[in-house]
């Protein structure tokens, strides 16, 4: 069966391993399937539901797409393209937000951790934020959803949207349902500073993150400095369970080497952590400089990244604005 994959990812800054670990590894897997047919969306509509520079905004929008392509994602196979380019979005963001419904909302605890305890101080668009990211998906007819373990909240929303859509206005499957592609072990990347902390780019202290524009010397010390525990390497998947650090590291360490948790645990059951992570920050070295080289390389070829958002929104604007003009007649507008 074709699969129809969307997926987006915010053009804040500081894209990290958890963003490629847990997403865009995973969208250059699907990319190289020929069955599918995928768009990847640098969702610079979300990026302003907190405040951002205008002149950083438009580099990071840049840098975003440098990312996918220096990860492997091919603009060839690949629809790749701004949100703010395709005015369908905000407007069908404007009528999924009548459907949805202030109590599912009020749910998401990713607003809740996002607004801290100031929520009056927060903005009204980092509050529905997931009903943008519902009509990103639907818009799409997409079928699946590759994600981190984050955003799995904002993708049963997305589904109670368009049940109810469906519902409301009694057009069976006019909206897709789409499921989530969420991997089972690598789908959440933690702080290389506290084992139960994701990794975010909005944790203040660099040293919790990889950057996926670090230098070799960068990654090293910040393996080298990453938090763990006195105990040797655990020998079985309970022991790990016990101990996030150890887990998150063999799980960075089983991701990029296409492994599992199991056989990477047997690889280092009982060595201690000097020997773990010299391992480790050399696979991270190798997966991830060629990909800081090529980011880097790309971001001095911004008339081809400017091509590629042009070309991709052209596409993707095709494909959304049939969409909404189809949702109009449903309304009765
Ligand atoms: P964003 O920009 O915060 O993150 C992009 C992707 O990276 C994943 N991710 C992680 N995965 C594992 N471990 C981590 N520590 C980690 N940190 C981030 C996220 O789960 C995400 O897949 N709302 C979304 C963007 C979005 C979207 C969409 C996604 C907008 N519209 C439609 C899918 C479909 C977001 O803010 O992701």
């Amino acid at each position: 069966m074709e699969k129809k994959i969307f997926s987006g990812v915010q053009p804040t800054g500081n894209l990290h391993l958890g963003n490629y670990l847990g997403a865009i590894k995973n969208f250059v897997k699907l990319n190289n399937n020929k069955e599918n047919k995928c768009v990847f969306c640098v969702v610079d509509l979300h990026a302003i539901t907190v405040s951002q520079d205008p002149k950083e905004l438009k580099n990071n929008i840049r840098e975003t797409v440098a990312t996918f392509i220096a990860s492997g994602i091919d603009p060839k196979k690949s629809i790749i393209f701004n949100q703010s380019q395709v005015s369908a979005h905000s407007e069908a963001a404007w009528i999924l937000s009548c459907i949805a419904r202030m109590g599912w909302l009020n749910r998401m605890t990713q607003f809740k951790e996002k607004a801290g305890k100031d929520k009056e101080k927060a903005s009204i668009g980092l509050y529905s934020y997931p009903i943008l990211m519902a009509a990103d998906i639907l818009l799409y007819d997409s079928t699946h959803v590759p994600v981190g373990d984050d955003q799995k909240q904002h993708l049963e929303l997305c589904r109670d949207i368009a049940q109810k859509f469906n519902n409301d206005f009694k057009v069976d499957d006019f909206f897709k349902v789409p499921e989530p592609l969420i991997q089972k072990e690598f789908s959440r990347i933690m702080s290389l500073k506290d084992g139960l902390k994701k990794m975010s780019k909005s944790e203040l202290s660099d040293l919790s993150r990889i950057n996926l524009t670090d230098d070799k010397d960068q990654i090293i010390n910040k393996i080298k400095k990453a938090k763990t525990d006195p105990l040797p390497l655990p020998t079985t998947i309970d022991d790990l369970d016990k101990r996030p650090e150890a887990k998150n590291l063999i799980g960075i360490y089983a991701s990029l080497t296409d492994s599992t948790l199991e056989k990477s645990i047997k690889e280092f059951s009982g060595k201690n952590f000097l020997e773990f992570k010299e391992n480790l920050s050399q696979v991270l070295v190798d997966k991830i400089i060629p990909i800081t080289v090529e980011i880097k390389k790309l971001l001095n070829e911004k008339k081809y990244l400017d091509t590629i958002l042009l070309e991709g929104s052209k596409k993707a604007d095709k494909i959304a604005s049939e969409k909404v003009k189809k949702i109009h007649e449903i309304v009765g507008f």
